[in-house]
């Protein structure tokens, strides 16, 4: 064998045997390098004569590419093996369960909204708003409740600094403001619903200063009591799950309607246990009444030709009851154990269709 075969073999043995990155790059220093194998067979090819110059320079130049190559496939080579390696290890187990994470609830305030709004939207009611702050007039003077009227008394509203266009600011007493604002930036037929915040100046285990409400208003040519009746006994029954719930209207009085009537619940309360259905007893729920025709000159519509009728239910209320919630406090306590008690899973969305009593 030749100097430069027996080279050759022991480089690419070498390199064959080589391990790591680093022993590699000393083969080719060793090898290629300035003070190489092969570069020093190439510095001695000068005292050669011209013929065997020649061939030698030709077998040492392909040795050379040979080498380089045999390193570069083993660089690959290795790259490779490591990449798999690391792969292996970072194998991601595709049947494995999630790790469970954190869930949040909705509050029982929210679910009894939707669930109400769930009921009228199915009876073609659309979802009306308006400030929690207002103008007087749209919360009480619009309404026909005159300056002498007890829900005026600073003790029970709570007024704010500054006048409006409208009169004193107020934070609202009632949705009732936002029947006013209906009536008065669209035209009739109207039927809608207003849920949202309301405020007054009150504090124990059945009145919190922030509760909730919802509004509802019709109003068309031909609206009558007979159709408030209807809607709020179908609301009711809907809205407590018993087909059959008594549905008492008791009259009343309010000054934005005429006649008024509040409306009661079938129950029983038998040695401290309150139910709702069936029994001898009754529970007052909410407040409607036909709309007063002095409301409907206030906002500009015809009394001689449209009539309606009116509604507004507290929230609060009617989750406590069909929750067994006994103190209205805790809705606004932000205790997560409460939430978690009481609360309802995100996903679980009231409708007519998928059922309204989780
Ligand atoms: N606004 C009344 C209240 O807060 C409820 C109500 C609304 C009564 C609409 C009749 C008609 O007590």
């Amino acid at each position: 064998m030749s100097d430069t075969e027996t080279l050759k073999a022991e480089l690419l043995a070498d390199v064959e045997a080589a391990d790591t990155l680093q022993a590699l790059e000393d083969i080719r220093v060793a090898a290629l390098g300035k003070k190489g194998a092969i570069t020093a067979q190439m510095k001695n090819l000068g005292g050669l004569d011209p013929e065997a110059r020649k061939a030698a320079g030709q077998a040492l130049n392909a040795l050379k590419g040979e080498v380089a190559q045999a390193i570069d496939a083993k660089k690959t080579a290795m790259a490779d093996a490591e990449l798999n390696a690391k792969l292996l290890t970072e194998k991601i187990d595709v049947t494995l369960p999630t790790r469970p994470e954190a869930q949040g609830f909705v509050h029982p305030i929210s679910q009894t909204i939707d669930e109400v709004v769930a009921i009228l939207g199915e009876m073609g009611f659309a979802v009306a708003e308006g400030p929690e702050i207002e103008d007087d007039w749209y919360n009480f003077g619009a309404l026909n409740i005159p300056d002498d009227h007890p829900a005026r008394q600073e003790h029970d509203t709570f007024y704010l600094p500054g006048v409006g266009e409208k009169g004193r600011k107020v934070l609202r007493t009632h949705t009732s403001p936002v029947q006013i604002r209906t009536m008065l930036s669209s035209k009739p037929p109207l039927r809608i619903i207003a849920p949202g915040r309301t405020y007054r100046c009150d504090y124990d285990a059945t009145h919190s200063p922030m509760f909730h409400q919802i509004e509802g208003l019709v109003v068309d040519k031909t609206t009558h009591m007979g159709h408030l009746k209807g809607c709020l006994i179908d609301f009711c029954r809907a809205f407590f799950g018993v087909d059959d719930l008594p549905v008492r209207f008791r009259p009343s009085y309010f000054p934005f309607t005429e006649p008024s009537a509040e409306v009661d619940i079938g129950c029983t309360r038998e040695g401290g246990e309150f139910k709702i259905g069936h029994g001898d007893d009754w529970l007052e729920i909410l407040g409607s009444g036909m709309v007063n025709p002095k409301v409907l000159q206030n906002c500009n519509i015809d009394p001689s030709e449209y009539q309606g009728f009116a509604f507004g239910i507290g929230i609060e209320r009617l989750a406590m009851l069909k929750y067994g919630i006994p103190d209205l406090r805790t809705f606004y306590e932000s205790d997560l154990r409460w939430l978690r008690h009481y609360g309802f899973r995100a996903l679980d969305v009231p409708s007519m269709v998928g059922g309204l009593n989780p």
